[in-house]
């Protein structure tokens, strides 16, 4: 049986085939146009780090960025590559975790779109992401990166498993369904997860694949953040609320933390 762990990496089977899928028309998605105004103020070459299906890099080679991508799954970076043929793009790819991210090139804007980094949940492995991260920009290059708090005091510890999707995929016109389960560990600030894909003919589901993570991300608050970047050399750290450039309130589910390497 196909799993992470036999794998290696999280973005497997049908969770890398329907990602577009379920995601649809991103092109006016809110980070898209913050991060398109952090590379022109700090430049490029930029590095989207967990690059996945390319929304990001193939939207920025096509405007012209200079632009690389890093991704630890296979499946995701297929996609991509297939995705730039068909634009006439030839992106440079790479398949390497984040936190042995090992490149021969520095970057003056590095992004970690969709929250990616709380995808490491080892505390020392996020803390040598932090560091590799630190010596690929070049002096004076940031580092902007949003996280999320899928949890907050007085919520239920569980989310019990509710539909995320349900489309007719574009090749075969079957019907794809995913569910997810979402577990909380606030102590531990970890939550786990539990996800059910079935692919559906008629009536009848012809296929299923199930996904399992725990744990599955780590959340931090706003001072954790700021403190992981500021441990780890970057100055002039600041917090932004969503995707904006307002400083973020103390509530914010959705912050940006932005940090730069000194000049
Ligand atoms: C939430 S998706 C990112 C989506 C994409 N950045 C976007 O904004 O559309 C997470 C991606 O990060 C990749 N990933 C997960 N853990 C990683 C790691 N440790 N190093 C590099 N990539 C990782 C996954 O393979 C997946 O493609």
């Amino acid at each position: 049986m196909m799993t992470e762990t036999t794998l290696g990496y999280e973005y497997w089977g049908l969770l890398a085939s329907t990602w577009d899928l379920w995601r649809d028309d991103t092109a006016n998605w809110a980070d898209r146009q913050l991060f398109l105004e952090v590379i022109r103020r700090y430049g490029e070459p930029v590095l989207d780090i967990g690059c996945a299906t390319g929304r990001l890099i193939l939207d920025f080679l096509g405007q012209g960025i200079d632009c690389d991508g890093v991704d630890i799954s296979p499946e995701m970076l297929a996609i991509t590559h297939a995705k730039a043929a068909a634009r006439g793009l030839r992106p440079n790819l790479y398949q390497q975790h984040m936190e042995a991210l090992d490149l021969l090139r520095a970057y003056r804007t590095i992004l970690v779109p969709s929250s990616s980094f709380q995808l490491i949940t080892d505390a020392s492995a996020a803390q040598e992401a932090m560091r590799r991260f630190y010596s690929h920009l070049l002096p004076g290059g940031v580092l902007v990166m949003p996280f999320f708090l899928p949890w907050q005091p007085g919520q239920p510890l569980e989310a019990d498993w509710s539909l995320v999707f349900e489309k007719a995929r574009a090749e075969d016109g079957l019907k794809v369904r995913r569910w997810s389960y979402e577990r909380y560990e606030p102590n531990v600030q970890l939550w786990h997860s539990k996800d059910r894909f079935e692919v559906v003919r008629g009536d009848e589901v012809i296929d299923t694949e199930n996904h399992e993570r725990s744990p599955a991300g780590r959340w931090y608050s706003q001072a954790q953040a700021v403190a992981l970047y500021e441990a780890n050399g970057f100055v002039n750290v600041r917090v932004t609320s969503e995707f904006t450039d307002a400083p973020a309130a103390e509530g914010d589910m959705l912050f940006c933390v932005w940090g730069e390497k000194r000049s």
